[in-house]
């Protein structure tokens, strides 16, 4: 689906008001500190949650994504660290870097990336670094997909630092929880 939709992705997005990578961006500059971060962009597509993220002021931001496309559309932004290709659905994770935050904008849901997808980075984050992820209407409201993420920020002993709720697509009235979550 994502490797046809890069090409007009930003415009659609943009035309319905995404505002997630945006709200993720501000969650991230209100908990970490440090403008020289390791940041991981997890899930970045074109880069619009990276562009977010640099519009803040960090510039050691890596990118992943397992569509192709998406990825050459990233790297044509010219923001990023790295990008590499990684599919969150794999078992196996072999991040090169530690992370200071790890942000998944628009990702984490039961029709992209699994729950275990958390689970699997929580490797990858340096100790009390943070992980900051969405999750919109549709993914909040599946009851199994949702206990499968709190079971996991409770299993890992991780610290819901903050979770607000706001707009996610506004032209559509479609909304998504920010979570901002200590390792
Ligand atoms: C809604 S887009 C969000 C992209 C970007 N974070 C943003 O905010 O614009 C979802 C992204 O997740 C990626 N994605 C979905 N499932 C994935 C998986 N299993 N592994 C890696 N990337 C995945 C898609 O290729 C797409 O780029």
């Amino acid at each position: 689906m994502y490797n046809n939709w890069y090409l007009s992705y930003d415009e659609e997005l943009t035309n319905n008001n995404y505002i997630t990578p945006k709200r993720c961006s501000e969650a991230l500059e209100k908990y970490l500190f440090n403008k020289q971060g390791d940041i991981l962009d997890l899930g970045c597509g074109t880069g619009l949650s990276g562009k977010e993220i640099i519009s803040k002021g960090f510039n050691q931001v890596d990118g992943t994504d397992f569509s192709e496309k998406m990825l050459q559309e990233a790297d044509s932004k010219k923001i990023y660290r790295n990008l590499f290709l990684h599919d969150l659905n794999s078992d196996v994770y072999n991040f090169d870097n530690k992370y200071d935050a790890i942000v998944a904008a628009g990702v984490i849901s039961p029709n992209h990336a699994k729950p275990k997808a958390l689970k699997n980075c929580i490797e990858f984050i340096k100790p009390n670094g943070l992980i900051i992820f969405s999750l919109n209407d549709h993914a909040y409201n599946d009851l199994d997909f949702l206990g499968k993420i709190h079971s996991i920020i409770d299993d890992y002993n991780l610290k819901i630092i903050e979770k607000k709720y706001g707009d996610h697509l506004s032209k559509i009235s479609l909304k998504s929880w920010i979570y901002v979550v200590k390792k």
